[in-house]
């Protein structure tokens, strides 16, 4: 690598260090503060095994070189490292403070179904998934979850999240994704960055929360991109239509056979020789020394589906659905899968 190139990826991964310290100290400040509030409120229980910290560091650094990698080999733009509004970031501090207190106050009485009852949605998915205020289902939950997430991950999601793409790029370097559909799509994390890297006619934005999905159509103003309030396992599309379905953080979230549904569903919609892809938690046993991290992970954050999901066989899920060349790879908590149709 030549020196100017290393200077490059060095300040990409100082970047994205930076924004983890800013998050790792926001998680600090609302476990500190829920621990104030003992014995009233339980805060959960901070990782602190000294092994388990050195692991996930170096985990955290191969994450963020591989992100800085994939910039360098063209992958996506250096941009979406960039994208950072300390303004709105700032003013949704105390918002978040607060939200932080009711989440504890659920957590401790085990309250999971803390919940407008008129929301139409299937019944498994009208719960406080991470004991979030309103589950997906208002503004206000939207208006935090993408801030949220990051501080339960310490500044690490959106990177995580972007390995999809390089995992896609790697996989398929001369295909064209014409027409996408990504499902489960909530506030349009990834979609924003689907937009900025891949050479596409349409992409179509689903997700069952219209509050979610609301905010995703603020963010994103792409003439190509439109969005729909629809099912994972009952796509509101024809057949044959797609060229890539993809999801980010769907699965873990629904039982076992509504995730076999989404994938005939995608099969289903996909054109022959389309490409299905996720980006969900690792599982267990990918790396030993974190089990106990996905152990713990369903308890602390109401996660029911969670612990059957790190168990399920995806690969067989796919091939029974009749996905062929399947292919799967995992960067610090996350892992990717893809397959065609
Ligand atoms: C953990 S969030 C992930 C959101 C987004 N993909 C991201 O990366 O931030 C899970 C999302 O799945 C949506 N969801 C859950 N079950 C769904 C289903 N059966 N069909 C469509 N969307 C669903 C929720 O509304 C929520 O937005």
């Amino acid at each position: 690598m030549m020196n100017k190139e290393k200077v490059f990826l060095n300040s990409l991964v100082t970047l994205n260090f930076s924004k983890s310290f800013l998050y790792m100290s926001e998680y600090k400040m609302l476990y500190h503060l829920n621990r104030m509030m003992e014995p009233f409120v339980k805060a959960p229980k901070k990782e602190d095994d000294p092994a388990l910290i050195k692991l996930m560091r170096e985990k955290v650094l191969d994450l963020y070189l591989q992100d800085a990698n994939n910039v360098l080999k063209g992958y996506y733009p250096k941009d979406l490292l960039l994208k950072f509004d300390p303004k709105n970031h700032l003013l949704r501090l105390p918002k978040l403070l607060m939200d932080s207190v009711s989440i504890s106050r659920r957590r401790k009485t085990g309250k999971t179904k803390d919940l407008d009852a008129e929301i139409e949605a299937p019944d498994y998915l009208k719960r406080n998934y991470h004991f979030q205020t309103d589950g997906y289902f208002s503004d206000h939950s939207a208006s935090l979850y993408e801030h949220q997430v990051e501080i339960l991950f310490n500044g690490t999601a959106q990177a995580m999240r972007r390995m999809l793409i390089g995992h896609l790029k790697k996989r398929f370097p001369e295909k064209k994704f014409f027409k996408v559909l990504e499902v489960a799509a909530g506030t349009g994390a990834m979609s924003g960055d689907f937009v900025k890297s891949f050479d596409f006619n349409e992409l179509i934005i689903t997700d069952i929360s219209e509050q979610y999905l609301n905010l995703a159509k603020e963010k994103i103003t792409d003439s190509r991109v439109s969005f729909n309030v629809a099912c994972a396992e009952e796509l509101p599309f024809k057949d044959g239509q797609f060229d890539l379905v993809y999801s980010v953080f769907l699965f873990h979230e629904i039982p076992r056979q509504v995730r076999d549904e989404v994938f005939r569903e995608s099969f289903r919609v996909l054109k022959s020789g389309g490409v299905v892809a996720l980006c969900d938690s690792i599982q267990m046993d990918d790396d030993s020394r974190l089990n106990e991290v996905l152990d713990n992970f369903p308890r602390d954050y109401h996660e029911p589906f969670y612990r059957d999901y790190t168990k399920w066989d995806v690969s067989e899920a796919l091939a029974k659905n009749n996905f062929k060349d399947i292919s799967s790879e995992f960067h610090l908590l996350s892992k990717y899968f893809s397959a065609v149709k």
